[in-house]
């Protein structure tokens, strides 16, 4: 028997794998999956690392004292364009101490806190999911709130974005933020920073999921 190539039957097996993956994401509507957007890695990724880049900024090594800041519990999910998790995804994320300094050896506008790490790591398993515990990032000058995040994948190119804190209002001064175009594209990097019921010591959670422009097969 001959096999014949059908264009249109190609589209529709297509369009199925595509309805039959967003149904087994639960909670994930195809309305939700917006690919977030790619942003600078800025110049301050750090030009050395921390002695510890575990994905607790908090405490550098075993000190016994911890960073300044309001601490935030930052987790997430990496996903792929269908919503589908992705493992092995390394996540790293920089930003600045409560003073505004950066880990980088050119930022020296103001003391840096030597017990806050700066730099986290975290490699996601099956779920998808990262998770850090660090500081709400502060203002500093010329820039919003804001948290770097690189993606690193066996075979892509290292991937850069930024996360904002909504209701934010230098969000609306930051040209880098309002360098997103599209409103579902800004919404998707700008996150709650919402107290943690019955946290005594103030302590936050925000969530971030990152969904990427393709799978990992393609
Ligand atoms: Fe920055």
């Amino acid at each position: 028997m001959k096999t014949v190539f059908h264009p249109s039957r190609r589209h529709f097996l297509r369009g199925l794998t595509w309805s039959a993956a967003l149904a087994t994401v639960p909670g994930l509507l195809a309305e939700e999956l917006v690919r977030t957007p790619r942003q600078t890695e800025g110049p301050f990724y750090p030009d050395h690392l921390p002695l510890d880049t575990d994905n607790d900024l908090i405490i550098v090594n075993d000190s016994l004292s911890s960073a300044v800041g309001e601490i935030t519990h930052l987790n997430g999910r990496v996903l792929d364009s269908r919503g589908e998790p992705i493992r092995n995804a390394l996540v790293e994320i920089w930003q600045v101490d409560n003073n505004g300094v950066y880990l980088h050896s050119a930022d020296k506008h103001a003391e840096r806190d030597r017990n806050f790490q700066g730099f986290g790591r975290f490699l996601t398993a099956s779920s998808g999911e990262y998770y850090f515990r660090t500081i709400k990032p502060v203002l500093y000058p010329g820039r919003t709130r804001h948290i770097h995040f690189a993606i690193k994948m066996k075979a892509h190119d290292k991937w850069t974005t930024q996360c904002y804190v909504k209701g934010e209002p230098q969000n609306e001064h930051d040209g880098i933020y309002k360098g997103i175009k599209d409103p579902k594209a800004r919404e998707s990097v700008t996150i709650d920073f919402a107290p943690i019921k019955g946290s005594r010591a103030g302590e936050l959670a925000a969530r971030f999921d990152i969904v990427m422009g393709f799978t990992p097969e393609a």
